[in-house]
């Protein structure tokens, strides 16, 4: 017999500015990290008016983590330490792993309606130091599997028979964008452990073994259950799923930083003071 996943935790977010003055709600944050392990941080970006975000995020560090950058609608230049440039269009992803050490820039370009999620994944601590990478799954690398009343984006590990461009190098984790018309339910198989939640982006549905309605721009966590089950109200519904299994491992989060230790933080910033936080220099 199924066992629907119920609702664990709704969670709204807070109003907050960040980079050199982006407005953003931060779903997730550095309080939820043992509700939402291996997940560490969720902003989410909806604005018709490019003044909220248009100054983007200049140069910055990160290390110990993968930021997760995905665009329903809107455009973002991107460059970082490794030499990469690039642009995130519609339904497009950018996946970076900082790992040991990658400086980058994020800067949101004026647009008709911005629309997409940050997560940062954690790294487990073997994998903190890793070479840094960074992936560029434009939205022509993302399979969109076409159903009765139903849409999946694959944007990591798989949905059905039908694989991401990425399981997730270092957490295998499950990332889907899923649109639902009106009335259509949507049921995923699940393993029991995994942290799974949602964040809905547009409409409402119901969500949980009781069938709980929520709408739009809030993150749901779901308790233990082998299926994930979701309806869509009257005016459909989109969210994006994510699923991975916990780290449970020690925590020490310094801004874009974050290690297990204190002492690992530390020597990370002084690598910053002292020029040595990359290999190569930032071109
Ligand atoms: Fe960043």
């Amino acid at each position: 017999m199924k066992t629907i996943r119920p609702i664990q935790r709704i969670v709204t977010g807070t109003h907050q500015t960040d980079g050199a003055g982006v407005k953003l709600v931060r779903v997730i944050g550095r309080s939820d990290v043992e509700d939402f392990d291996p997940f560490l941080m969720l902003d989410a970006f909806d604005s018709r008016d490019p003044d909220d975000y248009i100054r983007g995020f200049p140069w910055h560090p990160h290390r110990g983590i993968e930021t997760v950058t995905y665009l329903v609608a809107g455009e973002i230049e991107h460059g970082d330490s490794l030499g990469n440039r690039g642009v995130i269009r519609d339904g497009g992803c950018q996946w970076m792993t900082a790992g040991r050490g990658i400086i980058h820039q994020e800067m949101p370009q004026a647009a008709p309606r911005m629309l997409g999620l940050q997560v940062w994944i954690n790294l487990p601590r073997k994998d903190k130091m890793t070479e840094p990478q960074y992936r560029d799954l434009s939205g022509d690398l993302i399979p969109r599997v076409s159903e009765e009343g139903r849409r999946v984006g694959v944007i990591c590990g798989s949905y059905g028979v039908t694989a991401g461009p990425t399981q997730g190098d270092y957490v295998k984790a499950t990332m889907l964008d899923v649109e639902l018309d009106p009335g259509a339910t949507f049921t995923l198989p699940t393993p029991a452990d995994p942290t799974l939640f949602i964040y809905i982006l547009a409409g409402s549905g119901q969500f949980g073994p009781d069938g709980e309605t929520h709408a739009s721009h809030r993150a749901l966590l779901f308790g233990p259950g082998d299926t994930f089950q979701a309806t869509a109200g009257e005016n459909g519904l989109q969210f994006v799923l994510f699923a991975g299994h916990p780290l449970r491992e020690p925590v020490a989060w310094g801004g874009p930083i974050v290690m297990n230790t204190r002492e690992e933080l530390r020597q990370a910033f002084a690598e910053i003071e002292n020029g040595t936080f990359i290999a190569a220099p930032q071109t």
